[in-house]
């Protein structure tokens, strides 16, 4: 039977994870899985570990889930180690999302200075991750969600001896389901072709029954009611003659970078009514573990679909379940480029549609970008290497020209007190500073 180690374990999405496991149990023989987190996330994961447990009950399978604070236990042997973990916990996401805007600038956990601290925190904890999967399961596959997801995963390919990773995300799910929404089909009969990086993934075509159905597509996106985005992002329709000037569909990400001056005045005034999304998602946390604790729950329960990363473990599930079934689907994740996209390195991540095989995802080449978005997202990818370096290195100058190369940040005066500030406030989740 298959071993799956889940780092984080606590969080509110694990029971996603359970229920994804749970339906594919013929074709996917989990026996163990083991759910990891910290002292600091004790609680969590007791409740959420408790549900997983009556779940499994109620399925009826005979899968074992263990509830531990040590890592390393966990580790030896596995066969699949996904992470989904968050340092600091989200009080730090609360700071990553309110310290830019007194700055003018977006506060969002994976795009500009939040995005940058979000990853500053998260790589040495990776690279920890790595190492001792280096010794205690060097044939496992490593799974990765932690945001941000692109960043996360290229560090782990330029810094670890882990060749076994992939990051995921629910943003191309997300856009599929949205598409089929807004055609009134049902989701099964869309493809899309997608290629880019996390959270600023294109689709550059779009099917309905194997037929293009890209202009369609782009009609819709153009109207104010077809919200097309996820839970955590304001969903402003997108002008008709942009899109169709550059012939592709943006994931709901992109507005940060092509709606900017509507986005940062739209988070000025939730942070100041409602409060920021993570403060938003504290009170949502809080509820939803009210309900994990009644004894009476053994299933997912549908409330957890007003996380932003709803329907992430379908992502999760069905990679795990081609990897080991050497299925040959096509699915959209996060790995090594090796040439797909001629305009990124060879060795960087791109989030990009694969084959998936026991060998991992073998990515389908696209050629390059169109023109208009080619340099936005090589711009986004070295704001990744450099962010990766200085949460390596913990180098300041490296950190202040991550900070100041990120497009939307305006200036290296700003950038510098961005970063300052941010240094300060999030300094005992940053020991490499
Ligand atoms: P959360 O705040 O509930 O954190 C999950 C758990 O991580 C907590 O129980 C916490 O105690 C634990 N944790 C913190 N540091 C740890 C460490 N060093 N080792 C082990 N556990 C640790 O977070 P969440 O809202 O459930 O999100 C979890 C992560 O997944 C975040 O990084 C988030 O950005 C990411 N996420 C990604 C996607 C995606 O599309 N890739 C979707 C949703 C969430
Ligand atoms: C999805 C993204 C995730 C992100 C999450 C935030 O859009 O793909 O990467 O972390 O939503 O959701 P939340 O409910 O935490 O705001
Ligand atoms: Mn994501």
């Amino acid at each position: 039977g298959i071993k799956i180690v889940t780092i984080g374990g606590g969080s509110s999405y694990t029971p996603e994870l359970i229920e994804g496991f749970i339906k594919r149990y013929d074709e996917l023989p989990v026996r163990e899985i083991w759910l990891v987190d910290i002292n600091k996330g004790k609680d969590k994961l007791n409740i959420v570990g408790n549900l997983a447990k009556r779940m499994v009950e109620k399925a009826g399978l005979p899968i074992d889930i263990h509830l531990t604070l040590n890592r390393r236990e966990a580790l030896k042997d596995a066969d699949f180690v996904t992470t989904q973990f968050r340092v600091g916990l989200l009080d730090a996401r609360a700071k990553d999302e309110r310290i830019p805007l007194k700055y003018d600038v977006i506060g969002q956990e994976t795009n500009g200075p939040g995005g940058l601290f979000k990853g500053l925190r998260t790589i040495p904890v990776i690279l920890e991750i790595c190492k001792d999967m280096e010794e205690l399961c060097p044939d496992a596959w490593l799974v990765n969600f932690t945001n941000p997801a692109g960043m996360v995963t290229e560090a782990v390919l330029r810094y670890s001896p882990i060749k076994k990773v992939v990051g995921l995300c629910n943003v191309p799910i997300g856009m599929k389901m949205g598409i089929a929404k807004a055609l009134d089909v049902d989701a099964s009969r869309v493809q899309v072709d997608f290629a880019g990086l996390n959270h600023m993934v294109f689709g550059l075509d779009v099917y309905l029954d194997g037929k293009s159905v890209k202009e369609e597509v782009i009609t819709a996106l153009g109207n104010p009611q077809n919200e097309m985005t996820m839970n955590n992002i304001a969903g402003f329709a997108w002008d008709r003659d942009f899109i169709k000037g550059i012939g592709l569909i943006p994931c709901g990400y992109h507005r940060y970078y092509f709606k900017t001056d509507e986005m940062l005045a739209e988070e000025k005034e939730s942070s100041a009514t409602k409060g920021t999304r993570a403060e938003v998602v504290q009170q949502l946390e809080k509820d939803l573990f009210e309900l994990y604790k009644d004894p009476e729950l053994n299933i997912k329960p549908p409330q957890l679909e007003k996380r932003g990363g709803a329907y992430y473990s379908e992502a999760a599930c069905s990679l795990i379940d081609s990897i080991y079934n050497d299925k040959r689907d096509i699915q959209p994740v996060n790995t090594r480029n090796n040439g797909a996209i001629a305009s990124i390195p060879d060795e960087s991540a791109i989030e990009i549609n694969c084959v998936i095989t026991k060998e991992g995802p073998r990515p389908i080449a696209i050629g390059d970008l169109p023109v208009a978005v080619r340099g936005l997202v090589q711009q986004i990818k070295s704001f990744e290497r450099v962010a990766a370096e200085a949460a390596v290195t913990g180098d300041y100058q490296t950190a202040l020209v991550a900070m100041t190369i990120n497009p939307l940040v305006p200036s290296d005066t700003i950038a510098k007190k961005i970063l300052d500030e941010m240094l300060e406030a999030h300094k005992d989740d940053l020991p490499q500073f």
